[in-house]
């Protein structure tokens, strides 16, 4: 870069927000390091910042809407004669980008998931105010089609972007000592309501060795809690041998099994799956606290992920493993792979092998067809299941899924509100009970912020003594836990580090506690 391209880029500054799930919070993160590298200042003012930086999801139409609205207000501003570069990324670009751009002429460049590592370039042609086409602006020209590409350099790009930024814990959360390690891309699923295999593409495993060095880089920067990420993070399977670049080193494989070069398995190649992965971390970061895994897949969970979860001390019992649907005949339609009895069983298996295991679920409400029966079963599934918490959501119709195409969004708006509160408040029942069975334990907490004024509100409704200095935290199981300290240098202490808590008393998604040392 010259020097007249660098002042370009001196102190100028982006706000970025983040939509959508922890992928996306996690590239959020990669950006953030990536541009402050190259002189570019991070700030939380999108009304003066210099460029703005949408990291949108698709996953249903609302996250969209959301961003849209934002981006029509950044272009009557800039009619108005503001000055700003406004960058979409993420998976909304993926899924339309090219029509975006026509119809938002604000919009100076789109990037979707699988580009990232295009993004100092793209906006630093934007920044300095190139006469670029429209191709350009856009990192998605189909060349690197998602789903269609085999490994290429695009994959070992994106690998050494996930690698930046290990070992500078200033751009994570909670100061670096709570982290997202990737450890697979995308998703083959294809449930017939899910945009997600269109905008993340073909699922991606990454070596073991290279999961392992970025835990234990991460944990030298002061990481006490990794949290693996996959849009089925349990599906995770690694064959070794097969695939590897010019310099002999092992690259990202797609598909279980399947290498990029697509060279059949052979008996004796070694392969890595999802239990050998905790155990291996586990073992070989021994300094990494606690150690977590999201999005479950219900069916692909054998009992050796769940043994290895028991025998692993610092592996946190919690899964987050959604049902969608407690209707055969609706996950049937959803092409889930799995029946409720199946689900159930899982379920049961689970918390035969780790008896204090928490599980959380999700729910899409209101499904094409989604009968009355339907729902009740749905009722009935999370009445067995006991989630410690369950997002509900109303079905969304997606562009590119095959629901949109096959099957009609017949249930009424009012009958998907209906049912979707009625769920709310049976979960909300279900969760106070979890909730409560915790009192009188003694549990162990992360310690992640100062208790937010919510709950403190909650707090006094529940007649609590008004606190303090509370701070807030999680337990294995991800049950939120707070707990009153005399000072604030005691919570500057505490915060970032794993403590005893003994529960006095519990509300629907909360757990409030004295710290061990006094008396419980
Ligand atoms: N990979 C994860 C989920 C990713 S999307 C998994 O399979 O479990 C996160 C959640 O969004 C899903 O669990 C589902 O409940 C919800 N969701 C996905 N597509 C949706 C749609 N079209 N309408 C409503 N909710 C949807
Ligand atoms: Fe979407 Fe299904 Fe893949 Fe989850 S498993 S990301 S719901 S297609
Ligand atoms: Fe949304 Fe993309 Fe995640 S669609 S849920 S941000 S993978």
């Amino acid at each position: 870069m010259s020097i007249k391209e660098e002042q370009h880029i001196a102190h100028k500054t982006i706000y970025l927000e983040t939509f959508g799930c922890q992928m996306n919070e996690l590239d959020s993160e990669l950006v953030q390091g990536q541009l402050t590298a190259l002189g570019y200042i991070f700030g939380d003012d999108r009304e003066s910042a210099d460029v703005v930086l949408f990291n949108t999801c698709s996953v249903r139409e609302q996250a969209e809407n959301k961003v849209l609205s934002r981006i029509g207000k950044l272009g009557i501003a800039k009619k108005n004669g503001r000055e700003v570069v406004v960058g979409l990324l993420g998976c909304l670009p993926e899924r339309e980008g090219k029509r975006l751009l026509g119809t938002y002429p604000q919009i100076d460049f789109i990037c979707g998931p699988s580009e990232l590592d295009r993004l100092p370039s793209l906006l630093h042609n934007a920044m300095v105010g190139e006469m670029v086409s429209a191709a350009e602006r856009s990192a998605l020209q189909g060349n690197r089609s998602r789903r269609s590409s085999s490994l290429s350099a695009a994959e070992d790009n994106l690998e050494l972007l996930d690698l930046s930024r290990a070992f500078d814990p200033d751009f994570r959360q909670q100061s670096g000592k709570s982290a997202y390690v990737r450890i697979t891309r995308g998703c083959n699923k294809f449930c017939t309501y899910c945009v997600v295999p269109n905008t993340r593409g073909a699922e991606v495993h990454r070596p073991p060795d290279t999961i392992v060095d970025e835990c234990r880089a991460l944990v030298k920067s002061g990481t006490v809690e990794i949290t693996l990420l996959g849009q089925t993070v349990n599906h995770y399977r690694y064959t070794h041998g097969i695939a590897m670049n010019a310099e002999g080193r092992e690259v990202p494989q797609i598909g279980p099994g399947i290498s990029a070069f697509k060279k059949p398995i052979e008996e004796n190649q070694k392969v890595t799956t999802f239990a050998m992965l905790l155990r291996k971390i586990h073992d070989e970061v021994p300094e990494l606290q606690r150690l977590r895994f999201v999005t479950s897949y219900p069916i692909d969970f054998g009992d050796d992920i769940l043994n290895t979860m028991r025998d692993c001390p610092r592996i946190c019992n919690y899964l987050h493993v959604p049902a969608q649907s407690g209707s055969n005949a609706i996950l049937k339609k959803m092409n889930r792979g799995y029946t409720v009895e199946e689900y159930l069983k899982f379920i049961e298996r689970a918390r035969t092998i780790i008896p204090d295991v928490e599980i959380a679920g999700d729910i899409i409400i209101g499904f094409c067809g989604e009968t009355e029966e339907d729902y009740e079963a749905t009722r009935e599934l999370l009445r067995k299941a006991r989630f410690k918490n369950n997002f509900v959501f109303h079905y969304s119709p997606r562009p590119g899924t095959v629901a949109i195409d096959r099957f009609e969004d017949d249930v009424p708006r009012e009958v998907k509100k209906r049912r979707l509160n009625e769920l709310l408040a049976l979960g909300g029942e279900i969760s106070e009970s979890v909730h409560k069975a915790y009192e009188g334990r003694v549990v162990e907490v992360f310690v992640e912020r100062l208790s937010p004024k919510t709950s403190q509100q909650k707090g006094v409704e529940l007649k609590w003594e008004q606190p303090s200095i509370q701070l807030s935290g999680r337990t294995g199981g991800d049950l939120i836990c707070v707990f009153d300290v005399e000072s604030h240098e005691k919570a500057t202490l505490l915060l970032g580090t794993l403590v005893q808590v003994c529960i006095t008393s519990s509300a629907a998604l909360l757990l409030k506690g004295v710290l061990q040392a006094s008396e419980c």
